[in-house]
């Protein structure tokens, strides 16, 4: 039985195995339905989500099953019921958890108590998932991963490029984090990488220099430069748009976004890069902050297959879990 915590849980066949499943997916949305009966899947939400949540729940039930969807308010856990007894409850009526959290740490607690597989549907530290759907969105407008650069720009800290840092080392790309000194991937999380990339004929390199990150990259790469339970001010956050404008505003006076505004992905950004190079971002964006409208509304952005993708990544993973199970 096999958990998905973090990028480098699987191997590169694994992954490359994975891959080909979601682009099976892809083509034929219906082609297996390993959770028919129904068998059912925990997937809990402790902060917001819009395409996790969708993805999630319209792929376990494209698969034949049936998806629990909760989130913390909902539940006793945020009343403080400890993880591992909730996760003693979900795996005995559940066939896998898939659980969005803070603290890395939680889903290793749940991962050791449980029976069924545990999917990191993104915590401070790691957003394997989102990574399967970039890698099968680089394939689809390039053709392929290995040796492939990929260049990700912004918050350097951050789930995303930690991810990006293990998945693409996983996949052999050559991934270059271009980032502020003060928001650079944790050390063992690079090392990680490094180790990975030897294996794989890969390679990492961390810069604070834009220009040697993105230069003549494939695939540019950013994220938000303020992370879910980072915000600075959060009056307002429930009132939609309006909420987002404040706390967006707020956050501008921030020294984070002056940190940052110089690692913002701009047309001329785009100039260092090679002339087919593609972009992408998780979502939600920031127009004029992490990317330009310009950039991510134009031709060079694949950002809504992207997204399309988490559906057919997600499915492809939930289906390779289970058969490694009863493999098992
Ligand atoms: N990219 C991503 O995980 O989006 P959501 O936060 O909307 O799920
Ligand atoms: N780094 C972002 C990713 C959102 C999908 C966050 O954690 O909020």
């Amino acid at each position: 039985m096999r958990h998905f915590l973090r990028d480098d849980d699987i191997t590169p066949a694994e992954q490359t195995a994975i891959l080909d499943l979601a682009d099976a997916f892809r083509n034929d949305r219906f082609h297996r339905r390993p959770l028919d009966g129904p068998r059912s899947v925990a997937v809990l939400f402790d902060k917001p989500s819009t395409r996790t949540r969708v993805s999630f729940a319209v792929g376990i039930a494209e698969l034949g099953g049936n998806a629990v969807v909760l989130d913390a308010g909902a539940t006793q856990r945020g009343r403080g019921e400890p993880v591992a007894d909730t996760a003693r409850v979900l795996d005995r009526m559940t066939d896998a958890i898939v659980w969005r959290t803070f603290a890395q740490s939680d889903l290793d607690d749940m991962a050791a108590v449980a029976s069924v597989p545990v999917v990191n549907a993104l915590s401070d530290d790691f957003h394997p998932c989102q990574l399967l759907a970039d890698l099968q969105v680089v394939r689809q407008h390039k053709g392929r991963l290995a040796g492939l650069t990929l260049a990700y720009v912004g918050d350097g800290a951050n789930n995303m490029a930690h991810s990006h840092l293990l998945a693409g080392a996983t996949a052999g790309l050559n991934v270059r984090i271009g980032c502020p000194e003060s928001l650079s991937p944790r050390a063992d999380v690079v090392a990680a990488a490094e180790r990975i990339a030897d294996a794989t004929d890969g390679s990492v390199l961390v810069t604070d220099d834009i220009a040697k990150a993105v230069s003549g990259a494939d695939v540019v790469a950013t994220d938000t430069w303020v992370s879910m339970g980072q915000e600075v001010e959060r009056r307002g956050e429930s009132e939609g748009r309006a909420g987002r404008r404040a706390r967006q505003d707020s956050d501008e006076q921030s020294e984070r976004i002056q940190t940052l505004r110089p690692y913002a992905i701009t047309k001329e950004t785009m100039r260092l890069a090679a002339s087919d190079a593609i972009v992408l971002h998780d979502l939600p964006a920031y127009r004029g902050y992490e990317i330009d409208a310009d950039v991510l509304d134009g031709t060079q952005s694949v950002i809504w297959d992207e997204a399309e993708n988490r559906l057919h990544a997600q499915k492809a993973l939930l289906t390779w879990l289970l058969a490694e199970g009863e493999r098992g």
